[in-house]
């Protein structure tokens, strides 16, 4: 298939998951919030078309759909890797040396502040504030999944795990 005619069928997949979603919500504006939770599910983040689309389709105005969308810190405009590591980076976790972590994170996958995510589209590291459960401190959610009381070499012992589950090593 010509390459141009493959992205084409792409674009129209994309689209046709995001018309199922806002119909899933009968393409109700005021629904905005949750219609881009589930787009985010779906793709991993906002591409910038789709949240167009969005707009389009609910007949938003498309700064308001990019104002939520950039609000919140959810949200990612930007795409991101299959598996995320958030680091905690709140005054608990900072204070029983979550820095180490994410150096120590970031070392083992060749990333650094300006770049978050792998290039093979795998990891994407992140650092967030607070998650409301500092008695666990240094707190690390991989996958959505809470690692207490974590250092360097647990967190990158994890990390090992997944690259090795994924055939990567
Ligand atoms: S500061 Fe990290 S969980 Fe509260």
């Amino acid at each position: 298939m010509p390459q141009a005619t493959r992205k084409d069928t792409q674009r129209i997949r994309q689209f046709r998951k995001v018309c199922e979603i806002l119909d899933s919500y009968d393409r109700d504006s005021s629904k905005l919030i949750p219609i881009l939770q589930q787009v985010q599910h779906e793709y991993r983040y906002l591409p910038e078309e789709v949240l167009t689309f969005i707009a389009t389709s609910l007949g938003l105005p498309p700064a308001r759909v990019y104002g939520v969308a950039t609000f919140y810190a959810h949200f990612a405009l930007e795409p991101k890797g299959k598996h995320i590591i958030r680091l905690c980076d709140g005054t608990a976790c900072h204070v029983k040396k979550s820095i180490p972590i994410l150096e120590a994170l970031r070392e083992r996958l060749a990333l650094s502040e300006g770049k978050s995510t792998t290039p093979d589209m795998l990891f994407t590291v992140e650092t967030v504030s607070c998650l409301g459960a500092c008695g666990l401190a240094p707190v690390v959610v991989l996958d959505d999944e809470v690692h207490g009381q974590m250092t360097p070499d647990a967190a990158v012992a994890l990390l090992n795990d997944i690259i090795s589950k994924e055939g990567k090593e």
